[in-house]
């Protein structure tokens, strides 16, 4: 299953088996605002939008934003959760990789989770060099996977990987590895610096990560065929009665929002 139908089936579930929440989306948004030194005529550029979890807080605020994403499903339910799209929202359904905008046309460029996404991000770097102003800035964020949930996870995959067809998951862990997107901006000339806009608790039972799991929220549960994957979640079910006391048990631990932020200098 390639990447744009598994975020296309995952599209109704994604926030609710995410860890970002409104209120922490709005003082993001507000630590974004400052770094940035935005005018109310900033304009800002989110390829791999997704559901708009990120910049929904800045268009509430009126600021101008686009949204690219190549899941036109994903968009939908970004779609939904306004009344009706804004005149300072345009939401674009296209390969991140060839971004159809002309160059320098955005003060902001950000991507959440999404550097690792795409088929060649050496080319969806260059889109975002292209795309931006030149004093603009590119802020390279994730919200970093709570450790409880992690660990969790992690107990998953070491179940998984011990069945045939699980082995595209190493390859494409492998994959992000090689990622440097650091040495790609200051070789072009850019500048970095990293901070971390906000820090939140995040609790969940066992239940509600089990049925996270269940659901196939995650790309490592599409990674395998179904029949692989059903087999799995049966053991990793035992796995979690035996582990833990109660399915009740919540699993807590911190999670942060973090931004490398790259300005030409
Ligand atoms: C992990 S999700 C992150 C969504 C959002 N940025 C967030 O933080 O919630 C990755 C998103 O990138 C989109 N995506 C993946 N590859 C893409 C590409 N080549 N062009 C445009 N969007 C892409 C997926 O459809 C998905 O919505």
């Amino acid at each position: 299953m390639g990447k744009s139908n598994y975020y296309n089936n995952i599209a109704p579930i994604y926030d609710q088996t995410r860890w970002m929440t409104k209120s922490v989306a709005e003082e993001v948004a507000d630590f974004i605002l400052v770094l940035v030194d935005a005018s109310p005529e900033t304009s800002f550029l989110e390829p791999g939008v997704g559901t708009g979890l990120n910049v929904l807080p800045l268009v509430r605020l009126g600021y101008s934003v686009t949204g690219v994403d190549v899941s036109q499903e994903m968009l939908n339910q970004f779609s939904q959760k306004l009344h009706e799209i804004p005149p300072n929202l345009k939401l674009i359904q296209a390969d991140a990789s060839q971004l159809p905008f002309s160059d320098a046309s955005f003060d902001v460029v950000l991507t959440v989770h999404m550097v690792h996404t795409v088929s060649n991000w050496k080319t969806f770097l260059d889109e975002i060099d292209r795309v931006l102003k030149p004093q603009g800035f590119y802020l390279n964020a994730q919200w970093i996977t709570p450790p409880a949930r992690m660990e969790f996870e992690r107990y998953f995959r070491t179940i998984l990987s011990n069945y045939e067809g699980a082995q595209e998951s190493r390859r494409v862990d492998g994959a992000i590895e090689d990622i440097n997107v650091e040495n790609y901006f200051h070789n072009k000339g850019y500048r970095s610096n990293y901070l971390i806009a906000k820090e939140w608790t995040v609790s969940n039972t066992v239940e509600e990560l089990l049925n996270f799991f269940k659901l196939r929220a995650y790309g490592l549960c599409w990674q395998v065929s179904d029949e692989v994957f059903y087999r799995a979640m049966e053991k990793f079910e035992e796995f979690c009665a035996d582990r833990y006391s109660s399915l009740k048990t919540e699993l807590t631990s911190e999670a942060k929002f973090e931004i490398w932020a790259y300005t030409a200098s």
